[in-house]
């Protein structure tokens, strides 16, 4: 047996984890800092970052306990070291070399997108690949082709805004609180999705990147009207707020489901796999598993543990990696990285 220590804390999540041949999970830490950045209405990377430093140590001690796990247990440490935010990323790859050294064990840079898109298979038997995965977070909304756990390709992501990030800025023009993916998914059970057209971004035929800045621009201004015929949030009843909700979601969610069938049609993939702090939405989950069922294709979403920010998924992947002995050094640095 293979276990690993995974540390992430790559965003406003400080998390570890301790996870067997990179599928039981013995535990799974996670110090939300949400209540931190909620005046803020979004992640403030200094307050994050601070906040990391002064949890790190009791989540990890605390993951090693709930794993009933000794120092000899553990085989190698995988950390995030890419994408995320540089000074958040540093605490956690500081931690895991620190540990890597004073216990003399391998350390493994771990991609966070990359482990998000092999989480749906934790704790699954047989894993859920060749699988289309979609990954849609605050962070990311990307597209893999997965053939197995060691052949991974990437199709396509975002040009501007995650999907996540659309959803929590338009919860913010709705003036709802954060994180605000939560509160349009409630709000949008109530609403007619057809009431108002939002624009559906496409990016031409063949293309499997996505951008979501125009939609949310599309909702500020209808939300607040153009120049003299500015109203405000106002204007609007109760019943108005649940339409923009539900036809914004819905816009969302026909793009992400979309795209995700071209994905298909493109690589001859015959399942579809979800993840990411979004995968929670209900309009998502329901849209996509009835779309792969008329198509013919197994669906399967990663279970909400291991969907949010996590580091049972950076250990789970880096189990793999470390089979195939790719190992990271002491030199490892945080790369803020661009492809989400
Ligand atoms: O994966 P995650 O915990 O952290 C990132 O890597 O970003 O995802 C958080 C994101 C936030 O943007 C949040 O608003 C969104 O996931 N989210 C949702 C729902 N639950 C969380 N978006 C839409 N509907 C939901 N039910
Ligand atoms: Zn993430």
């Amino acid at each position: 047996m293979t276990t690993i220590l995974g540390i992430e804390t790559s965003c406003d999540e400080t998390a570890a984890a301790v996870v067997d041949d990179g599928y039981s999970v013995r535990s799974n830490v996670i110090a939300s800092q949400v209540d931190l950045h909620r005046k803020y209405g979004g992640v403030v990377p200094e307050i994050a970052s601070r906040a990391h430093i002064e949890r790190i140590d009791s989540v990890i001690r605390e993951a090693m306990e709930i794993a009933s796990a000794t120092l000899d247990d553990i085989d190698a440490i995988a950390v995030t070291a890419e994408p995320g935010l540089v000074g958040s990323l540093l605490i956690g790859i500081t931690a895991a070399k620190t540990l890597s050294l004073a216990w003399d064990k391998p350390l493994l840079a771990v991609d966070h997108v990359l482990a998000h898109a092999l989480s749906p298979a934790i704790e699954v038997q047989p894993p859920p690949w060749p699988a289309v995965a979609l990954i849609v977070s605050g962070g990311h909304t990307t597209l893999y082709h997965i053939h197995d756990f060691d052949r991974i390709d990437r199709l396509g992501g975002t040009t501007d805004d995650a999907a996540g990030e659309a959803f929590d800025k338009v919860a913010t023009i709705l003036d709802l609180p954060y994180p605000g993916g939560p509160e349009i998914d409630k709000l949008a059970r109530t609403g007619d999705p057809k009431r108002f057209e939002f624009p559906r971004t496409m990016l031409g035929r063949d293309s499997l990147d996505f951008s979501f800045s125009g939609i949310k621009t599309a909702v500020l201004y209808h939300v607040h009207g153009q120049g003299k015929t500015s109203g405000g949030l106002n204007r609007w009843n109760a019943q108005d707020l649940s339409d923009i909700a539900a036809s914004f979601q819905q816009a969302v969610v026909d793009v992400l489901v979309k795209k995700a069938l071209r994905a298909v049609k493109k690589t001859k993939a015959s399942a579809v796999v979800l993840g990411g702090g979004v995968a929670a939405n209900q309009c998502l989950r329901k849209t996509l598993a009835d779309a792969c069922e008329q198509q013919g294709l197994t669906f399967h979403a990663a279970a909400m543990q291991f969907c949010m920010d996590n580091a049972a998924m950076i250990a789970a992947a880096g189990f793999h990696q470390f089979k195939r002995g790719d190992l990271a050094t002491l030199e490892l640095a945080a790369t803020a990285g661009l492809q989400r």
